[in-house]
């Protein structure tokens, strides 16, 4: 998915929605400060918008460039830009346009002025590993051709960028390892995505309902502040779903039965948070999947046979949970240590006896889908 390149005339092929975008009148790539000599000539009004937003960008709103990659970013011919990808437009092959810019691992630092709107073809936009910061402006709802947004591993902060809801043709959106912050709108579950990153920021919020309308074939959102519970509506991803990761993302329900519909995924992993009650027999049902943690939750019972018994299982981990059962068949599929810390008879590295006891005569609430405190 990520390796998927530059793809630009398969990208285009998909993204185009029906051709040009209205100019908006809060951008204009005129005169302006881009610097445009007289005598130039640009082969479309396209390209000289192109020319405008790439030149403020670089003259405004870049202060550190470390690895010189803008360095080059003179004169009117912004295909010969470095990380500046230019493709024919796919509704009209003799026209050239900016589909791509690619500044990763540039740890450049700046930020993303509003004039990046006036890049109005541009299918892919990735800056991972750089310094960029402050919030992204909201002219780049003018990018309808946008495919893929990879901004991860930046110093971007505020709320979620609502702008990305705007965008009819993205498909994969990376926000990791930023300071994102506050709720993460709905909206964003009944996008057409293929692919959400918003671990390593400081999202907070429960996900809700509608979580399982979103037709991901990955979700990341690890290490945020969530709460409350897995939804049952987890089950309509069934089709669709291949890896999901909610690693310490403060859930404290039960795991619904629901998991067990997840019939194409291969890495389920809520490991670190509060979920509690038995590991459903449902689980069975994930046939694909490859590695599973639960690890570091409040589980109990005995672990279902059948769950180990799944023919891709390779890496099962379920320590520092509240599990008093676990059956032969597990050994092929549990790392070494991968059970320790629960209340399991004859194994190694348990819980005390006097742990298990303690949490047993006072276990978390009944599991229904209630949260608990
Ligand atoms: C970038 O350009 C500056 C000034 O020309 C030079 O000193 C520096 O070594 C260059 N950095 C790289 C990574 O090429
Ligand atoms: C663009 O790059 C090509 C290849 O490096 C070069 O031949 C051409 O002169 C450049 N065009 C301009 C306008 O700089
Ligand atoms: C999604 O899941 C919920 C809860 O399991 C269910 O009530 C709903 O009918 C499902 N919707 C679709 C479209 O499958
Ligand atoms: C199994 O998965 C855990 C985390 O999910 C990881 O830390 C561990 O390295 C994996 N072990 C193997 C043998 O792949």
């Amino acid at each position: 998915m990520r390796g998927a390149g530059f793809l630009l005339l398969v990208v285009f092929a998909v993204a185009v929605a029906g051709g040009a975008v209205a100019a908006a009148a809060d951008l204009d790539g005129g005169d302006g400060g881009g610097g445009v000599a007289a005598e130039w000539r640009f082969p479309s009004s396209r390209m000289r918008d192109a020319y405008v937003a790439l030149q403020t960008w670089r003259r405004e709103a870049i202060f550190s460039d470390p690895g010189n990659l803008t360095a080059d970013w003179v004169g009117p011919d912004v295909c010969n830009y470095t990380g500046v990808f230019c493709a024919p437009l796919p509704w009209d092959r003799r026209e050239v346009a900016v589909a791509g810019v690619d500044l990763n691992h540039g740890d450049i630092a700046g930020y993303l002025p509003p004039e990046l709107g006036l890049l109005a073809d541009l299918a892919l936009l990735h800056l991972n590993s750089n310094r960029f910061c402050g919030v992204l402006p909201a002219t780049l709802r003018r990018l309808r051709l946008l495919h893929e947004l990879d901004l991860s591993n930046n110093r971007f902060v505020g709320r979620f960028p609502e702008v990305v809801l705007d965008m009819p043709a993205l498909r994969f959106l990376d926000l990791r390892f930023n300071d994102f912050e506050g709720g993460v709108p709905r909206q964003l579950f009944d996008r057409p995505l293929d692919a959400i990153f918003l671990n390593h920021n400081r999202f907070r919020f429960d996900l809700p309902d509608n979580f399982g309308n979103s037709p991901v074939s990955v979700i990341v959102l690890a290490h945020n502040s969530f709460g409350g519970c897995l939804p049952a509506s987890l089950g309509n991803m069934s089709g669709t779903l291949n890896e999901i990761l909610l690693i310490n993302t403060g859930l404290s329900s039960c795991l619904p039965p629901e998991v067990g519909m997840l019939r194409e995924v291969t890495v389920f992993d809520v490991s670190f948070n509060r979920l509690a009650g038995p590991l459903p027999s449902a689980v069975a049902g994930m046939r694909k999947v490859e590695q599973l943690d639960v690890a570091h939750n409040l589980l109990t019972g005995a672990i279902p046979q059948a769950v180990c018994e799944l023919p891709r299982l390779k890496n099962f981990t379920f320590a520092y949970n509240f599990f008093t059962g676990e059956p032969p068949s597990c050994a092929h599929a549990v790392p070494r240590y991968g059970d320790r810390r629960n209340c399991l008879p004859n194994r190694p590295a348990q819980r005390t006896l006097r742990q298990c006891a303690a949490f047993f005569a006072r276990p978390p609430h009944a599991c229904s889908s209630t949260v608990f405190p």
